[in-house]
């Protein structure tokens, strides 16, 4: 695992966005697995910036998002699909067809879970993963207690996601109960990993991640298993590492 200290957010958010530009540089047509959240936008900002100042251009990368809630439409501005279109995907040239977000209003869930996994499948697996960690130790919907065995799922999201996500929606009994999340194996079959963490409400679990035990109760403790990871840390979610 390589730690990366940043000295603030927006250092956080440069290191990131450079990693991506690299990545596509040196190889334009990537699998890039990307997350939501607060954590990213800043990272987005930047590659916006990169794709227009340094004119990269993005027309070749296939993108896979990590998860998108259950039962709320594309344009919805609750869902990730929103997010994605706007904060992102309608900014640079990434084809729609090559732009993947799980549909959390199809049918047949557990049939949208193993197609997703077998489009990563055909387009040769993801190179990179951007991750984000819950104050819970989640990733993606994995939430604690989750099967390290598990592929896209249809995941339940815990109470205090429920509370942390809440801000967005105008009532706590807004926020969906479920999502269809990547699951952890799918996460640990990507060739590298990035996870973002930002903020002193993240200080704890991430000491817990990076050096406790590796255990379901923290879903992040999983990734000190794979062989290449990198971990962007700002600096007062820095406070709790042993
Ligand atoms: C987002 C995702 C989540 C977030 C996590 C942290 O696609 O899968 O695991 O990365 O909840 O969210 P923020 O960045 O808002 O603290």
């Amino acid at each position: 695992m390589r730690i990366v200290f940043a000295k603030d957010y927006a250092a956080l958010s440069e290191i990131a966005a450079d990693m991506v530009a690299e990545q596509i540089r040196t190889k334009p047509d990537s699998v890039v697995g990307l997350a939501t959240g607060n954590t990213p936008l800043g990272m987005y900002r930047e590659l916006i910036k990169i794709h227009r100042q340094k004119q990269l251009s993005f027309c070749r990368m296939v993108t896979f998002n990590l998860d998108e809630y259950i039962a709320l439409g594309k344009e919805d501005p609750h869902s990730y699909h929103y997010y994605m279109k706007h904060h992102f995907f309608r900014h640079v040239d990434i084809p729609e067809a090559n732009q993947h977000i799980p549909n959390g209003e199809a049918g047949n869930i557990g049939q949208e879970c193993l197609a997703y996994e077998q489009k990563i499948k055909e387009a040769g697996g993801i190179d990179l993963q951007i991750l984000g960690i819950g104050r819970n130790g989640h990733i993606g919907f994995n939430e604690p207690d989750v099967r390290f065995t598990a592929a896209t799922h249809r995941a339940e999201l815990a109470e205090s996601t429920i509370r942390a996500n809440s801000h967005c929606f105008s009532s706590l009994a807004q926020v969906p109960r479920f999502a269809i999340s990547m699951g952890i194996k799918t996460i640990m079959q990507a060739r590298s990993i990035v996870i973002l963490v930002n903020g002193e409400d993240k200080a704890e679990v991430l000491d817990r991640a990076l050096w406790g035990d590796i255990s379901p109760e923290i879903p992040a403790s999983i990734l000190q298993l794979h062989q290449r990871v990198t971990v962007i840390v700002e600096e007062n979610a820095t406070k709790r590492l042993r």
